[in-house]
C-alpha cells in the first residue's frame, strides 16, 4: 500500500489551479443512464472514485472514454444490477438506482453500508422513490425496484441529503406530471447537475433553494457539460497556506460557492483575495481560534471539518468544533493527537487547545477527509510524518502530494513496505 511522508517546517508559495469537483462529477456522471447517446463532460478529476464509477457504468453496459474529456456512450444498456463490490467501495454508486427505474423500469442495487463516519442510510432515497410510484423491495443487502409507471409526486425530505436530492431529483426528469421536493439540499454541486440535466433537456427550477420543481419529460438527450471546480479541494488549499504561513494563488476557485468556508478562514487570521480571476491566500499571523459548527450548504461543510481542525490545532487559543451532519467524523482526532495535538471529543464537539508545535510521526489515515487533515498537518510538524493507507487521500484528490511538491512541500509517496 502507499504511503506519504512529509517534512515539516516549508511555507507554501506559488500557483495551484483547482481540479473539477468530485461531488458533482459522481452524480452527473449517473445522469448519463438518462438518455441513449454519447455524453461529453469535461473537467473530471481523476480520482480513485471516478474510475470506480466508471467500472459501475461500464459494468452497465456503457462505453466509456477518459482521455482529455470523458465521452460516456449509453445505448446499450443489459444489466440493471449495482453488485456489492462496487457499491460499497463507493456510496454514490447508489445514486444509479433512479435513473435505471426510470429509464428502464427496474433495478437491483445494494445497499451501500456504512462508511468510517456514520452508518449513512438510504431511506429516504427509498421513500422518494416510492412516492414516485416505484415499489422497492430489501432483502440479501439488496434493493430491487420496479416501476410500471413513473409519477410526478409532492415529497418532503426528513433531511436535505445531498445523495437523496440528487436521486429523486435525477428519476423525477421522466416521470410523468411534476415533483416537487421540498426541504432540498442546496449544495452547489446540485446546481450543477440540475444544469447538467437541464442540458438534456430537462425541466427543473428552483435548485439551490430547498424547493426543487421537476416538470417530467418524455425523453431526454445526451449531455454536454463542464463540471464545477471543487470548493473542498480548494478549502484544502486554502487551509495549506494557512497551517504553513504560505502565500498561494489558486486559479479556477469557486469562491462564490465557498462563502462560509472563506468566512471562518478569514477569521483564524488568513487573508483571501480575488483579483482578475485569481485567489490569493496569505496568513502572515499565528492562526486565531474560532468556533465552527458543520452545517448544510450554505453553512460550513462537513467535507471541510477535519483540514481546518488540523490547521486550528496550532491556533492561538482554544477552538470548538461542532459536527452535525455525521456520527462519527472525529476519527482523525487520534492520529491528530499522535502529532502533539490537544483535542479533546465531548460527544458532537471537539475542544481544539492550540499547540505551540506539532511533531512528526506515523499516522494512519481512515476516510478522504482524515487523510487530507494528516497531511496538512505533516506540513507544520516538526520532522517527518508519514501517513499510511493513502488509498483514502486518492479517492478524493487528484494527486494532492503533486500540487503540494509544486507549491514547495518537501513530499514524496512511497510504499509502505519500504518504511
Ligand atoms: C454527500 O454525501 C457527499 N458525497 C459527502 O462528501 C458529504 O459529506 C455529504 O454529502 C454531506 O454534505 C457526495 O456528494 C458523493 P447526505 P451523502 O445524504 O449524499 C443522513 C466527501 O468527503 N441520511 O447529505 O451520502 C446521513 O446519514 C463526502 O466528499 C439519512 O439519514 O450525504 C448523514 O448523516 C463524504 N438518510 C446525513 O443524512 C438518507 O436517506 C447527510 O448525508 C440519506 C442521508
Amino acid at each position: 500500500m502507499d504511503c506519504i511522508v512529509i517534512k515539516g517546517g516549508k511555507k507554501l508559495k506559488g500557483n495551484v489551479t483547482v481540479s473539477g469537483s468530485k461531488n458533482a462529477s459522481l452524480p452527473i456522471m449517473v445522469a448519463t443512464l438518462l438518455a441513449d447517446g454519447i455524453h461529453i463532460i469535461k473537467n473530471i478529476p481523476m480520482l480513485r472514485d471516478i474510475t470506480t464509477l466508471m467500472k459501475l457504468l461500464d459494468h452497465l453496459g456503457a462505453k466509456i472514454d477518459y482521455v482529455d474529456d470523458m465521452r460516456i456512450k449509453i445505448n446499450d444498456i443489459n444489466t440493471f444490477e449495482a453488485p456489492y463490490e462496487l457499491v460499497r467501495t463507493m456510496r454514490a454508486s447508489f445514486l444509479v438506482i433512479g435513473p435505471l427505474v426510470a429509464r428502464f423500469g427496474k433495478a437491483r442495487v445494494s445497499l451501500p453500508g456504512g462508511c468510517a463516519i456514520g452508518v449513512r442510510p438510504v431511506d429516504i432515497h427509498i421513500k422518494g422513490l416510492e412516492a414516485m410510484g416505484v415499489k422497492v423491495e430489501i432483502d440479501q443487502g439488496y434493493v430491487t425496484a420496479y416501476c410500471d409507471e413513473l409519477k410526478g409526486a409532492h415529497i418532503s425530505l426528513d433531511m436535505p441529503t445531498v445523495g437523496g436530492t440528487e436521486n429523486i431529483m435525477m428519476t423525477a426528469c421522466l416521470a410523468k406530471g411534476t415533483t416537487i421536493i421540498e426541504n432540498a439540499a442546496r449544495e452547489p454541486e446540485i446546481v450543477d447537475l440540475a444544469a447538467a440535466l437541464i442540458t438534456m433537456g430537462a425541466k427543473i427550477s428552483g435548485q439551490g433553494t430547498d424547493t426543487i420543481i421537476i416538470e417530467g419529460v418524455e425523453k431526454l438527450n445526451p449531455l454536454n457539460y463542464t463540471v464545477m471546480p471543487d470548493r473542498i479541494e480548494a478549502g484544502t488549499f486554502m487551509v495549506a497556506a494557512g497551517i504553513t504561513g504560505g502565500d498561494i494563488k489558486m486559479k479556477n476557485c469557486p469562491v462564490k460557492f465557498m462563502g462560509a468556508i472563506i468566512d471562518k478562514l478569514r477569521e483564524t487570521g488568513l487573508e483571501i483575495e480575488e483579483n482578475n480571476g485569481l485567489v490569493h491566500v496569505t496568513c502572515k499571523d499565528t492562526i486565531k481560534k474560532v468556533e465552527i459548527t458543520t452545517n448544510p450548504y450554505p453553512g460550513f461543510p462537513t467535507d471541510m471539518q477535519a483540514q481546518i481542525m488540523a490547521m486550528l490545532s496550532i491556533a492561538d487559543g482554544t477552538s470548538i468544533m461542532r459536527e452535525t451532519i455525521f456520527e462519527n467524523r472525529f476519527i482523525h482526532v487520534a492520529e491528530l493527537d499522535r502529532l502533539g495535538a490537544s483535542i479533546k471529543v465531548e460527544h458532537d464537539t471537539a475542544i481544539i487547545s492550540g499547540v505551540k508545535k506539532l511533531t512528526g510521526a506515523t499516522v494512519m489515515a481512515t476516510d478522504l477527509r482524515a487523510s487530507a487533515s494528516l497531511i496538512l498537518s505533516g506540513l507544520v510538524a516538526e520532522g517527518e510524518t508519514t501517513v499510511l493507507r493513502v488509498y483514502h487521500l486518492d479517492r478524493g484528490y487528484d494527486s494532492l502530494e503533486d500540487k503540494l511538491k509544486l507549491l514547495g512541500a518537501d513530499i514524496y509517496r512511497t510504499k509502505e513496505s519500504i518504511i
